[in-house]
C-alpha cells in the first residue's frame, strides 16, 4: 500500500525484509471497492483500514481505556508466555498481522528467559510498521534474528517461507473475529494445512460479554475508533483518486446480539454522490445510508472450541482472565500425537 513504503531499513544479517508474492492478483483494492460499493448494502473489507495512518490509529485504540481487548490479551500473554514457550520451544515464531509487535515482546522475553533463541517472522501489510518494530526489537534482544514479511495473508499462505524445526504461529488481537463463520473456518483450516507435527498456533479471540462493555470499546470517547473507521475513505481517496469527504460520514458501531458480533458502519450524513476517478465510478448515498466496514465476532468458549475443532486443530491450553473477557488458546494440528492433559 502506497503509504506503507519502506523508509529506512537496516537490512543486515539480523534483519531481512521480504516482500511476499501476491497470491490473488485480482483481489485488489480496485476490485473490492468496485464490488463492495455496488451492492445494495455497501461494504468494504476491513483489511483496507491498515495503511500507515490506520495502523497507527489502531495502535492508539489499543491504548484507550475502553478498548479492553488489547490490554487484556497483553496481560494474559505476559502472565502465560513462559508456560507457552516452555511447552512449544519454537525455532521460529511467525506472527500474522504483527503491527507494532508490542505484545510479542512478552513471548520474546520468555524465549530469552528460557534460552530459546527463536527467530521472529512478523507479517504485516504495513512495511513502515514492520521496519519500526523490527529495529526496536533488534535493539532489545541481541540474539534475535528477524525476517519481516510484507504482505497480505487473506488470500492464503502458499507464499510463506517454509519452516525448519518447530514453528509457533501467532494470530492475536481477536482479528479472527473479522472473518465470518465460514471464512474463519477456512482460514484456520488452511493455516492448519501448513502446520507440521511440531508446530503450534497461539490464537487470541474476543469473548461475548456485557453489550455495554462491547459498545464502549468500539465507540471510544477520544474518537480514535471513529477516525480509524473513516480512514478507509482516505485510503480510497489516495489509492483510487476518490473524492470522499470523511466528515460527511458518521462512525457507528453496535453489538448485534443475534450474530454475536460488533458491526461497524459509516453512515452518510447527507444525500451525496461521490466520484472515484480511478474506477470511473460515481457512488450515490441516500441520507443515513451506510457502508458496512467491519464485523468483529465475539465468541463463547463453546463456539471457539467448535470452530477450532472444525478446522482440524486441537486445544493444548486455554488461558483466560477471571472476568472471561478474552481467550488465548494454544492449538496444535489435531490427532498427530497425544496432547498433554492439564
Ligand atoms: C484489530 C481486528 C482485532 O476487531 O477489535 C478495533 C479492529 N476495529 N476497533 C477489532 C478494531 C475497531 C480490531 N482488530
Amino acid at each position: 500500500m502506497e503509504a506503507c513504503r519502506r523508509s529506512s531499513t537496516r537490512e543486515n544479517s539480523r534483519f531481512v525484509v521480504q516482500q511476499l508474492a501476491v497470491l490473488d492478483p485480482a483481489g485488489d483494492l480496485a476490485r473490492d471497492v468496485r464490488d463492495g460499493l455496488s451492492r445494495p448494502q455497501k461494504i468494504l473489507p476491513p483489511k483496507y483500514f491498515y495503511d500507515e495512518l490506520g495502523s497507527r490509529l489502531y495502535d492508539k485504540i489499543c491504548q484507550v481505556p475502553e478498548y479492553y481487548p488489547a490490554r487484556t490479551e497483553a496481560a494474559l500473554l505476559e502472565e502465560k508466555a513462559g508456560e507457552i514457550i516452555e511447552e512449544v520451544r519454537p525455532d521460529t515464531i511467525l506472527e500474522l498481522g504483527s503491527g507494532t509487535s508490542h505484545k510479542t515482546t512478552h513471548l520474546l522475553n520468555a524465549c530469552e528467559a528460557n534460552a530459546c533463541h527463536a527467530s521472529y517472522l512478523p507479517l504485516d501489510v504495513c512495511e513502515e510498521m514492520l521496519i519500526d518494530a523490527g529495529n526496536r526489537l533488534l535493539d532489545q534482544y541481541e540474539w534475535l534474528k528477524i525476517n519481516a514479511l510484507v504482505g497480505d495473508y487473506s488470500a492464503g499462505f502458499d507464499n510463506l517461507p517454509g519452516s525448519v524445526g518447530s514453528r509457533l504461529y501467532v494470530f492475536l488481537g481477536g482479528t479472527l473475529g473479522n472473518l465470518n463463520e465460514f471464512d474463519a473456518r477456512d482460514f484456520l483450516a488452511s493455516l492448519r494445512g501448513m502446520m507440521g507435527q511440531n508446530d503450534y498456533l497461539l490464537l487470541g479471540v474476543d469473548r461475548v460479554k456485557d453489550p455495554r462493555v462491547l459498545h464502549a470499546a468500539y465507540n471510544d470517547s477520544q474518537g480514535y475508533t471513529a477516525a480509524f473507521n473513516r480512514n478507509i475513505l482516505n485510503v480510497i481517496n489516495r489509492e483510487l483518486d476518490g473524492h470522499f469527504d470523511p466528515e460527511q460520514f458518521e462512525h457507528r458501531a453496535f453489538f448485534n446480539e443475534d450474530k454475536s458480533q460488533i458491526e461497524m458502519h459509516l453512515h452518510s450524513v447527507s444525500s451525496q454522490t461521490v466520484r472515484i476517478d480511478g474506477l470511473d465510478m460515481n457512488v450515490r448515498f441516500e441520507p443515513g445510508e451506510s457502508i458496512h466496514t467491519e464485523i468483529s465476532r465475539k465468541f463463547t468458549p463453546e463456539a471457539l472450541a467448535s470452530l477450532t475443532a472444525a478446522a482440524g486443530l486441537s486445544l493444548v491450553d486455554h488461558f483466560e482472565p477471571e472476568n472471561g473477557y478474552f481467550s488465548l488458546v494454544l492449538l496444535s494440528p489435531a490427532s498427530v500425537k497425544m496432547r498433554k492433559i492439564k
